[in-house]
């Protein structure tokens, strides 16, 4: 799609939300996260999930661990690949479970009652973020919604690129420079 018909449609998007948009932007002047355009993709990327078996209902497992603060106190984690409008990236899953206590056995009995967000890390086209890798953070809720700041911002994007506290911030500190604290063998 054209530059031009991409503006067209993000400023359309815009106003619908009711954003109050009075010029045209092009999409580095939007806010680094939560624009409905990354809402969009937010949803398009839930949507590979799904077909990949990676959310939702159906979703596999894998044996829980337990984790640290922010994320929850019992985790997975998957490694795959997807392709959003054509381009393919690695993409990182995160299911954080709770609450504060919860153990590995109570969170393996019954997965769903205790999966309290799931964090996702995709990799996208160069261009995108090159100083910081390149990544689109999403936060979802179970139910494949977004989870939103104290803002009312949804969590979707460059999150909170520009910030001292957030994913960007605290995932800018992992080892291996590739912004992933499991890995390093995903640049
Ligand atoms: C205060 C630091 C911090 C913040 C803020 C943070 N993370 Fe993380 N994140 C971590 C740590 C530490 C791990 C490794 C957890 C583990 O042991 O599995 C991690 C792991 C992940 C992973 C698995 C890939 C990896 O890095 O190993 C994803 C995906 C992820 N986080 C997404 C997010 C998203 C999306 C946000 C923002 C909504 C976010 N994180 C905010 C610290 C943070």
């Amino acid at each position: 799609m054209s530059l031009k018909a991409n503006i067209v449609k993000l400023v359309a998007a815009a106003a619908i939300v009711g954003f109050g948009i009075t010029s045209v932007a092009a999409q580095s002047d939007m806010p680094p996260f939560g624009s409905p355009h990354d809402v969009d993709y937010a949803a398009d990327l839930w949507k590979a999930m799904e077909n990949l078996n990676l959310a939702g209902p159906d979703a596999i497992r894998a044996l829980p661990y337990e984790g640290t603060e922010p994320h929850g106190f019992v985790l997975e984690t998957f490694y795959a690949k997807a392709t959003i409008n054509g381009h393919t990236g690695d993409l990182v899953v995160k299911r954080n479970y709770g609450p504060e206590g919860v153990s590995v056995d109570e969170v393996m009995a019954n997965a769903s009652a205790h999966l309290g967000a799931i964090t996702v890390m995709f990799k996208r086209e160069a261009g995108y973020d090159d100083e910081d890798g390149n990544w689109f953070y999403a936060k979802f809720l179970p139910d494949g919604s977004l989870d939103r700041n104290g803002k009312d911002m949804a969590l979707a994007g460059r999150v909170a690129k520009g910030a001292s506290q957030g994913c960007i911030a605290c995932h800018s500190a992992a080892p291996g420079d590739d912004f992933l604290y499991t890995t390093d063998h995903i640049k």
